[in-house]
C-alpha cells in the first residue's frame, strides 16, 4: 500500500467476497430474496465495495444515517461523513432484520449479499432541508429524493461482483490500484481534481498551478456515474481528458482515473465527501474552487450555495478528514496579458473573458463556431464540436397531424423536396406506407393506432439522434400519443428537434375532397371507427405549427415550414 499515510488511520475498506469463498456465497446468494438496485444504488455499491466510502463497509443504518443528516458525521460523532449512503426498501417489500438479501442490477444479476441490520423510516422535508439547505424540488436531488422509498434498509455488504463497465476500461482504477499507480510514478504528494465538465484552459491552469505548488502530482479523477441532466456525456468528456492530458501535461506528473461516483450536487456537503473519496483513493491534496458541486439555481433564480461555501466548509474540516484542500478564487482570463489570474488578483480597471457553460452551448457548438483558443485547447474544442454539432448539422422531426385528407402527405412530399435545396435528404414516414410494412397487419383499434403512432415515433427518434430530418405524416388523433413521441424524440435529441404541424382543414373539407373515397364508406358504415366520423381527432393542444390548406397552397405551406427550420438554424 502507499506511503501516504491519512491521519484518520483507517484502513482500506474491501467487502469483494475472496476467490476461496466466491461459490459458496454465490450459491448461498441465490437462494435470498432479491432486491433491485437503481443506477445511484448501484454507483454507491461499487464505491462501498472497493473501498471508496471507508471506513463505510455497507448502507447506512439509522444511527449512522440520522448522525450525517445532523452532525455530518457517523453514528460515532467523531468521524466525518457529510452525506447518506442508503439503500431504499420498495414500498411493496418486508425484510426482517438479520435477514440477508441480494442485491441485484437491473437485468436481476446478482452483485452483493446484505445482512439487514436496520430497516428505517426517514422524513422527506426534514432531512432534505438539513441535508441540502432546501425543500426546492429544483435541487436535483430534492427532486430525486421526492420519488424515494420512505424507508430504508441499511447493513454490511459481501460484495460478489462489481457492476459491469465496457467503457474505458483502462481508465478505472479502485482505490488500491489507484495507490499502486501513484506509488509506481513515484508520487509522494498528490493532487487531486474534481470535475463533472470538459476541461477548459482555467482548469488546466488551476491544476498546474496546484501541483506545482505542492511538488507532486496531479490525479485527474473526473466523474463518470451520475452528474447532473444536462451535462456533457461522460464519453465525450474522456476523449477531451485523454486528448488534454496527453498533449498538455507532463507524463509523470499526471494520473487520469475515472471516478464511478453517482454526484449529489450537494454543494458544501459534497465538497467533504469529494474529500474523503479522494483521501481513500491516495491523495494528499484537493482542490476546491468556486462553486464546488454546485447545482444551480433554485425557483427564485438564486444560487442553492454562496460561490465559496463549499471552500471554507472543505478548509474547515480538512484536518478531520486528512486531505488539504487548496482553494481556489474564480479563475478568469485577461486578454490585454494573455493569462489566467484568480479574480480577486486581478487588478482594478483590467480587463477580463469568461465563458459560462450556456454560452459554450448556445453561442459557440449550437452555431458550429469554434470554441476561442483562450478558452480551450483545440483538441479539446474539436472533440466537444464533434459531439454537439451546431444545429443545421442536428437531426429534426417534423411530425404533420390533422384529419384524414387535410393534406399532410401531399405537403410532406413537397417538403421533402425543398429540404434537398437545403442538401439535407429526409425520410418521410407516411401513416399508410408504414402500415404496409413496420405496421403491416395492424387494424385501426385505438391500441393499434397507438401501436403504429409509436413505431413511427421510435423510427423518427432513432433517425434524429443520428442527425437525420424524419417527417411524419399519420393522422394521429389523440393528444396524449402525439406526447409520447415528442418526448421519445426530445429526451434523445433537444426541445427544439421536435415540430408538430397541425394540419387544420376542416372535416367538411376533407369529406368533400374525399380523395381516397373513405369518408363516403364511412358514412356508408363500411369503415368503422373512422376518424371524425365515429372516433375523435383531439385537436393539437401547443403545435409549433399550424397550416391553413384551405387558403394556402400546399407549396406554401411547405415553404412555411422551411422558413421555420431556417430561422431556428436547422437548415444552413
Ligand atoms: S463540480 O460539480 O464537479 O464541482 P466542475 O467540474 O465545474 O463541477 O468543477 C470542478 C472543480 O473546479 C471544482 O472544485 C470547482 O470549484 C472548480 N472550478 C471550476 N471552474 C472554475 C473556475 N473558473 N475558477 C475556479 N475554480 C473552478
Ligand atoms: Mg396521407
Amino acid at each position: 500500500m502507499s506511503n501516504l499515510i491519512s491521519p484518520y488511520g483507517g484502513q482500506l475498506v474491501d467487502l469483494i467476497v475472496p476467490p476461496d469463498h466466491y461459490q459458496a456465497v454465490s450459491s448461498y446468494a441465490k437462494t435470498l430474496v432479491k432486491i433491485v438496485l437503481s443506477e445511484r444504488e448501484q454507483c454507491d455499491l461499487e464505491l462501498l465495495a472497493v473501498g471508496g466510502f471507508s471506513p463505510l463497509r455497507g448502507f447506512m443504518n439509522q444511527a449512522d444515517y440520522q448522525a450525517v443528516v445532523e452532525h455530518l458525521t457517523l453514528a460515532d460523532r467523531k468521524t466525518v461523513f457529510p452525506l447518506p449512503v442508503t439503500l431504499s426498501l420498495p414500498d411493496d417489500r418486508h425484510v426482517a432484520v438479520g435477514q440477508d438479501v441480494a442485491l441485484c442490477d437491473r437485468r436481476n444479476e446478482i452483485l452483493a449479499v446484505m445482512r439487514v441490520d436496520d430497516v428505517f423510516s426517514w422524513e422527506f422535508g426534514r432531512d432534505v432541508k438539513a441535508l441540502f439547505g432546501t425543500t426546492d424540488t429544483r435541487h436535483p436531488l430534492v427532486s430525486e429524493m421526492m420519488g424515494w422509498s420512505p424507508r430504508f434498509i441499511g447493513g454490511t455488504l459481501q460484495v460478489l461482483r462489481l457492476p459491469t463497465h465496457h467503457d474505458f476500461v483502462d481508465l478505472r482504477h479502485t482505490p488500491a490500484q489507484t495507490r499502486a499507480l501513484l506509488d509506481q510514478i513515484g508520487a509522494r504528494k498528490v493532487v487531486a481534481f474534481q470535475t463533472r465538465n470538459p476541461l477548459h484552459r482555467a482548469h488546466e491552469e488551476l491544476t498546474k498551478r496546484a501541483s506545482e505548488q505542492i511538488g507532486g502530482v496531479l490525479l485527474l479523477q473526473p466523474v463518470v456515474g451520475m452528474t447532473k441532466a444536462g451535462d456533457v456525456d461522460h464519453y465525450t468528456r474522456v476523449r477531451a481528458y485523454k486528448a488534454l492530458v496527453d498533449n498538455y501535461y507532463p507524463a509523470d506528473k499526471v494520473l487520469l482515473s475515472l471516478l464511478p461516483l453517482a454526484m449529489r450536487m450537494g454543494g458544501p456537503r459534497e465538497a467533504l465527501l469529494h474529500m474523503i473519496i479522494r483521501r481513500n483513493y491516495g491523495a494528499s491534496h484537493f482542490i476546491v474552487g468556486r462553486d464546488h458541486a454546485g447545482p444551480g439555481n433554485d425557483r427564485h433564480g438564486q444560487p442553492f450555495y454562496g460561490a465559496y461555501e463549499a471552500q471554507n466548509l472543505a478548509l474547515r474540516h480538512a484536518p478531520d478528514i486528512g486531505v488539504d484542500v487548496i482553494p481556489f478564487k474564480q479563475m478568469v482570463y485577461l486578454p490585454d496579458q494573455d493569462c489566467y489570474q484568480e479574480a480577486d488578483r486581478v487588478p482594478e480597471g483590467v480587463r477580463t473573458l469568461n465563458l459560462s457553460g450556456t454560452q459554450v452551448r448556445d453561442d459557440y457548438l449550437a452555431q458550429g463556431k469554434p470554441l476561442p483558443v483562450w478558452f480551450t485547447r483545440p483538441e479539446v474544442a474539436r472533440i466537444l464540436a464533434d459531439s454537439y454539432p451546431p444545429r443545421h448539422k442536428q437531426g429534426v422531426c417534423i411530425w404533420f397531424t390533422g384529419l384524414s385528407g387535410a393534406g399532410k402527405s401531399t405537403t410532406a412530399e413537397i417538403l421533402s423536396v425543398l429540404l434537398l435545396e437545403y442538401g439535407r435528404d429526409a425520410t418521410i414516414l407516411d401513416g399508410d406506407v408504414v402500415r404496409q410494412h413496420l405496421s403491416k397487419g395492424l387494424t385501426f383499434s385505438r391500441e393499434d393506432r397507438d401501436e403504429n403512432i409509436q413505431r413511427i415515433g421510435y423510427v423518427a427518434a432513432e433517425i434524429v439522434r443520428h442527425g437525420g430530418i424524419a417527417i411524419c405524416a399519420a393522422i394521429s388523433p389523440y393528444q396524449s400519443t402525439r406526447d409520447s413521441v415528442r418526448r421519445m424524440v426530445v429526451s434523445r435529441s433537444g426541445d427544439l428537434n421536435f415540430v408538430e404541424v397541425f394540419v387544420d382543414t376542416p372535416l367538411s373539407v376533407c369529406e368533400q375532397r374525399d380523395t381516397k373515397g373513405m369518408y363516403a364508406k364511412a358514412r356508408a358504415g363500411e369503415i368503422k371507427q373512422f376518424t371524425g366520423i365515429d372516433d375523435p381527432y383531439e385537436t393539437p393542444i401547443n403545435p409549433e405549427m399550424i397550416l391553413d390548406t384551405v387558403n394556402h397552397r400546399a407549396e406554401e405551406n411547405a415553404s412555411r415550414i422551411v422558413d421555420y427550420l431556417r430561422q431556428h438554424g436547422f437548415l444552413a
